[in-house]
């Protein structure tokens, strides 16, 4: 960055807006220097690293289904999960969440990067090998109707997962699928019944207990709770918290909201257009969100009483597609800081856009440059990508 500009991006962040305007929202904090590499959350070597992970969709089109485009559900993510410990991805429907837990399991291939679990290359195993690591990597799916195969006994779908891998057979199998239900929350009676005879909180308690046949380290759920009731969302994540801390699980916990994650993630990475663009330890995203996009979905999650309530930020436009992402600043369409900033900045260093039918000024560095995934002002390894917040 020349002097200049950094002057400018220093200036705009030291302006403290007021009243109704969005930007009060973001909270001030103390000057420190920024540790050149943020250092790990947790001591030790991690569970799971994933390291600039891709997964680009081609778009195919004709006759000779030639390669037009490219969906870039998710492009460069990278982050560490421990052992015991979950990290939450939150963003909003699109933004690749789904796409992430799945390559990292094997489920969709990765365009390009890298998943190391338990200091091994996990993209780099095959056969048997590979056989015996999945075992320790399970998913729990978002739509417990979908998931389960209609035409399998709930003891079937359960145990099915034990005589694949050639773990229990027979009599053993059915007392392992009975303690399984059990431990869920079932009857073992239900062992003998298909997925349509129960409710969804029922089905997910079957999906997770499949899950958990396999004893693994290492579980993605994919919004567990998003298709269920309220009054049946937290009986789940009580089951989940219960099992994790039984069992050391790592969860990688994805969710479309920050409310759901409050209460169990130990660090949050948000998502936007398949990209991180904010992380750091879940006291310390809630406490000091850094990027415009976190301070606005938790400006959506509901204060409980007597806390006082939060002005709603309601961000203009649609996510934008991933086969076509903006320039610069994935984020600078939707942004409303970048739009404040703009009100304080120097004319040469804001541009016109057109977003969402209205016309307005923004940063001209964040249409042009995409900003890194940086260290910031607070705990360390608080990271977030944008020009305007320290
Ligand atoms: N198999 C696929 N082929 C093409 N595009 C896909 C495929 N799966 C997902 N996508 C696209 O990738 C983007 C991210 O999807 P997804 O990972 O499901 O997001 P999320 O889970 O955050 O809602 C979306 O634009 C979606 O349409
Ligand atoms: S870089 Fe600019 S557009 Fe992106 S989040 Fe920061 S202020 Fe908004
Ligand atoms: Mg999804």
């Amino acid at each position: 960055m020349q002097r200049s500009q950094e002057a400018q991006v220093k200036l705009l962040v030291d302006v403290r807006l007021d009243g109704a305007n969005q930007l009060s929202q973001f909270p001030s904090s103390p000057t420190l220097p920024a540790p050149a590499t943020p250092p790990p959350l947790n001591a030790g070597p991690p569970l799971l690293q994933v390291r600039n992970l891709r997964t680009w969709f081609p778009i195919k089109r004709g006759v000779f289904q030639r390669t037009v485009g490219q969906i870039k559900a998710v492009d460069g993510v990278s982050f560490d999960v421990q052992a015991g410990r979950t990290l939450g991805l939150v963003g909003e429907s699109g933004c690749g969440k789904t796409t992430v837990g799945r390559t990292i399991l094997r489920l969709i291939p990765a365009t390009t990067g890298s998943v190391t679990f338990k200091g091994d290359d996990f993209f780099a195993h095959r056969g048997e090998d590979l056989r015996h690591l999945r075992r320790q990597m399970q998913i729990i799916f978002q739509d417990p109707v979908s998931s389960l195969n209609p035409r399998m006994t709930v003891g079937n779908i359960v145990g099915e997962p034990l005589t694949v891998h050639n773990i229990a057979w027979g009599s053993d199998r059915v007392d392992r699928v009975a303690a399984l239900l059990q431990r869920v929350g079932l009857d073992p009676s239900y062992a003998s019944r298909y997925p349509h005879e129960f409710s969804g909180g029922q089905r997910q308690r079957i999906g997770i207990a499949r899950a958990l046949a396999l004893s693994p380290d290492f579980i993605v759920c994919d919004e567990p709770v998003s298709a269920l009731d309220v009054s049946i969302q937290s009986q789940i994540l009580n089951l989940l918290d219960d099992l994790q801390r039984e069992r050391k699980i790592a969860f990688l916990f994805i969710a479309h909201n920050l409310a759901v994650v409050e209460h169990f993630s130990d660090e949050v990475a948000v998502m936007y257009l398949g990209r991180i663009v904010e992380k750091a330890s879940r006291t310390e995203l809630y406490a000091n969100p850094k990027h415009p996009y976190t301070v606005a979905l938790l400006s959506a999650v509901p204060e409980p009483d007597p806390r006082p309530k939060k002005t709603r930020i309601v961000l203009s436009g649609e996510v934008p597609s991933p086969s076509k992402p903006p320039t610069g600043c994935p984020f600078h369409p939707r942004c409303p800081l970048t739009r404040e900033a703009a009100k304080q900045a120097n004319a040469a260093d804001t541009v016109e856009i057109t977003t969402a039918g209205e016309r307005v000024r923004v940063l001209r560095k964040c249409v042009e440059e995409v900003p890194p995934l940086e260290q910031k002002q607070g705990e360390p390894g608080h990271v977030a990508a944008c020009w305007v917040t320290r």
